[in-house]
């Protein structure tokens, strides 16, 4: 994602309510073991789709706040909070949170942190805001173990590759850990949740990826418009052979203050 338009915010809440990664949402609302009553923090909010889930977990005695810099985002995640006064939503950078030292039991920050520029900066700002004793969890992707069926490997690798261009953080699983531990987190967990499509459904995340992956390889001029129609052409060729297969592991990482 490059941009966080309408279109991004549209394409988010699609590709973000398939199976697969609700199931990632429930291991990450888990691994939070949110309790009635307490102040939760979710940066970089997106449409809300978690924070609404979190906001559930802290009932109308918590508090739940979310930050985006994207408007359009952010509109989505009012419409889809409206109803909970325990919500509140601030448009911001996570460089720079807007709340005091030690305001939340408890913060998560998914898929986000691959597009922050200032990575040291928001980590530190998410440490600074939890109490002591604060749980964190952030999730996170790395795009070079994708894999996927298609009859071009090469220009497959060159396609998933261009994200590795267009991220701020690409590959940010592999260092995470150190960094974490580097700001003071302690009781450390990574676990890995992978996203598997081993045939072809519309509503799955990687089916409602498919071209928005081609369109970043092409912005990049990574392929060109004819690479990506033959690319796309040949993933429906074996849609039809039932011979589609997809899998990228999200990596959840979760800590103490
Ligand atoms: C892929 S979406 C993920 C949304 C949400 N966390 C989720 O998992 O459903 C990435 C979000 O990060 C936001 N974002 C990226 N960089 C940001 C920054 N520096 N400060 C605040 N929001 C940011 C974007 O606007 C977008 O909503």
């Amino acid at each position: 994602m490059e941009k966080y338009d309408k279109k991004a915010a549209a394409l988010v809440d699609r590709s973000y309510q398939t199976p697969e990664i609700v199931n990632q949402r429930l291991r990450t609302l888990n691994a939070m073991a949110l309790c009635r009553g307490e102040s939760v923090l979710d940066a970089g909010c997106g449409t809300g789709l978690l924070l609404e889930q979190e906001a559930l977990a802290v009932g109308k005695a918590g508090r739940a706040e979310g930050v985006d810099f994207s408007e359009d985002m952010l509109e989505r995640a009012g419409a889809r909070c409206a109803d909970m006064p325990q919500v509140r939503l601030q448009q911001g950078n996570i460089e720079t949170l807007p709340f005091e030292d030690a305001s939340f039991d408890a913060a998560s920050c998914t898929q986000t942190l691959l597009y922050v520029d200032q990575l040291d900066q928001a980590l530190r700002e998410l440490h600074r805001v939890l109490k002591p004793g604060g749980r964190i969890a952030l999730l996170e992707t790395d795009w070079s173990g994708a894999i996927l069926n298609s009859h071009d490997q090469a220009l497959t690798q060159r396609i998933f590759g261009a994200w590795d261009i267009a991220l701020a953080n690409p590959n940010l699983p592999k260092r995470l850990r150190p960094l974490l531990r580097g700001l003071g987190f302690a009781a450390l967990r990574v676990e890995a949740i992978p996203i598997l499509n081993s045939s072809y459904s519309e509503n799955s995340f990687s089916a409602n990826m498919l071209e928005n992956y081609a369109a970043v390889a092409r912005r990049r001029n990574i392929i060109s418009r004819a690479e990506s129609d033959e690319w796309l052409a040949g993933i429906d060729g074996l849609i039809e052979q039932d011979a589609y297969f997809f899998c990228v592991n999200r990596f959840l990482f979760t800590a103490v203050k």
